[in-house]
């Protein structure tokens, strides 16, 4: 009886939930996979039995987030935002009789092995949010909060292990070097690393750039010298206008949240980012980020706010194209900003560009709680993670899909497609790689 109730309503969400599509013509997202609850592949099946007997591994508690493609494998996170999450960074593989008895067609590998995901120590992998993987080298930058978690995350940690970053050769599953954040820059009070985005230097990725979502910092890390440093701003801190969050009527209030998305433009001038409760979308210059050297005076004298996005969001990403990807909340969508023609309206100076010409892109019943965005290959990318059940007192219900992810034809690549131009370099002495580039710009204006 449940169970032909419970189709009958699934049908019926289905068609109210019919996808569609806007301006930007056929646009029919996929779902590539979907879990009612997280399976991972355990060594063996008697280990998995002994870590769910200890409370070591409670599979309500995996909410897949954080995602990136290298080489047409999908790498996802599932941060330990409760506990008894066994793996944090994983790569999705097919399921088989051999290493899962449960129904499910995808589980999740732990990457780069299950002993990296130990918990507690400090040497492995603690709380993955985001990574970000260069495609012409094939590293993948993992940002790793470190900190244990302890029920909640407004809830300062104890025994916590130092923020850091690990660069992983995802040729050679090796590690190819490790930063450990310094406590004045991640490690005081509040933190927490949430998404991450390379900029280029003469051909090669030199930073990375951060969100500190319960910080409000914007971090800079420095690969060539090996330091880092952030910055502090109010458009970065969660806007008390925007802390209940409501998606399919169920409201996840108190969201302390700040600065998340975070977007780079593909002539690596300009990072671009936004509060999860709030919905201005505000700009810097690069040239700003890394010569200011986390002089909080020098950004505040810098930063733009461009306009307000359509509800409050999560990730973000931008294309090679100059069109930017939004999460909106509330909406189930993703927003899409048409830059050319903004940029257009501004003259062709991307400092004075005003956030105009955004409008829905896609939406879906069940695209509740669009996390994180990834374009690779033609295709945009999106992990929807339902967190305002996740959170929700009662949490997740298994007899649903909870978490999705879904991709969709956009016919561009990520801004991380080309390595130039030099960072600073004007369009008058740049390089042949870069002259490209300002070409383009022009063209563009
Ligand atoms: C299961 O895997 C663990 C970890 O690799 C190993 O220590 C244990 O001996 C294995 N147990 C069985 C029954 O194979
Ligand atoms: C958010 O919800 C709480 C109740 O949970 C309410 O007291 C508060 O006024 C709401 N805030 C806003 C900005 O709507
Ligand atoms: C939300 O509530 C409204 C009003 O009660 C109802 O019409 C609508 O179908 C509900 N939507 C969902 C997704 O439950
Ligand atoms: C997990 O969620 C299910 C509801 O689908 C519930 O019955 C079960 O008690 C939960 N398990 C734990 C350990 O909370």
């Amino acid at each position: 009886m449940h169970g032909i109730m419970f189709a009958l309503l699934l049908s019926v969400v289905y068609e109210m939930g019919r996808v569609t599509s806007t301006s930007r013509g056929d646009v029919t997202p996929e779902v590539v996979y979907q879990w009612n609850i997280i399976e991972y592949e355990w060594p063996n099946e008697t280990l998995k039995q002994q870590e769910i007997n200890n409370n070591n591994y409670l599979p309500n508690n995996s909410a897949v987030n954080g995602i990136k493609l290298y080489r047409n494998r999908v790498y996802v996170t599932v941060p330990r935002l409760k506990d008894g999450v066994p793996s944090t960074l994983n790569v999705i593989i097919d399921a088989t009789s051999e290493n899962t008895d449960a129904n499910v067609s995808h589980i999740l590998r732990p990457y780069p092995s299950w002993e990296m995901q130990e918990l507690g120590n400090c040497d492995a992998l603690q709380i993955v949010q985001s990574m970000e993987i260069d495609p012409h080298t094939g590293y993948m930058w993992v940002i790793d909060t470190g900190s244990k978690p302890s029920g909640s995350l407004s809830v300062q940690p104890v025994d916590r292990c130092p923020a850091k970053i690990i660069i992983y050769d995802l040729t050679t599953n090796k590690e190819v070097h490790r930063y450990i954040f310094p406590p004045e820059v991640v490690g005081q009070g509040l933190y927490y690393l949430n998404d991450i985005v390379l900029g280029f230097s003469e051909g090669k990725a030199r930073y990375a750039f951060i969100s500190d979502t319960l910080a409000y910092k914007l971090v800079v890390y420095d690969y060539v010298d090996d330091t880092s440093y952030a910055y502090s701003h109010s458009s970065m801190a969660a806007d008390p206008a925007h802390k209940n969050i409501t998606i399919n009527n169920m409201t996840l209030p108190g969201i302390v949240t700040g600065i998340n998305g975070i977007a780079m433009s593909p002539d690596y001038q300009y990072v671009y980012y936004s509060a999860v409760a709030g919905v201005g979308l505000h700009q810097i210059e690069t040239s700003v980020l890394i010569s200011a050297k986390g002089d909080n005076a020098a950004f505040a004298a810098a930063v733009r706010t461009l306009g307000d996005k359509i509800s409050p969001g999560d990730g973000m990403a931008y294309s090679d194209n100059h069109n930017l990807y939004y999460s909106a909340l509330g909406p189930n969508a993703v927003y899409h900003w048409d830059i050319k023609t903004d940029l257009n309206a501004a003259g062709g100076d991307f400092n004075k560009i005003q956030l105009i010409s955004h409008s829905e892109l896609v939406s879906h019943m069940q695209m509740e709680w669009v996390d994180t965005l990834a374009i690779d290959n033609g295709y945009l990318w999106f992990t929807t993670s339902r967190l305002q059940k996740f959170f929700s007192t009662d949490g997740i219900v298994h007899h649903e899909p909870n978490f999705f992810i879904w991709k969709l034809h956009i016919g561009e690549n990520s801004y991380l497609t080309k390595t130039g131009p030099t960072l600073g370099t004007s369009c008058v002495t740049a390089s042949v790689a870069s002259m490209a580039t300002c070409v383009l710009v022009y063209l563009l204006s």
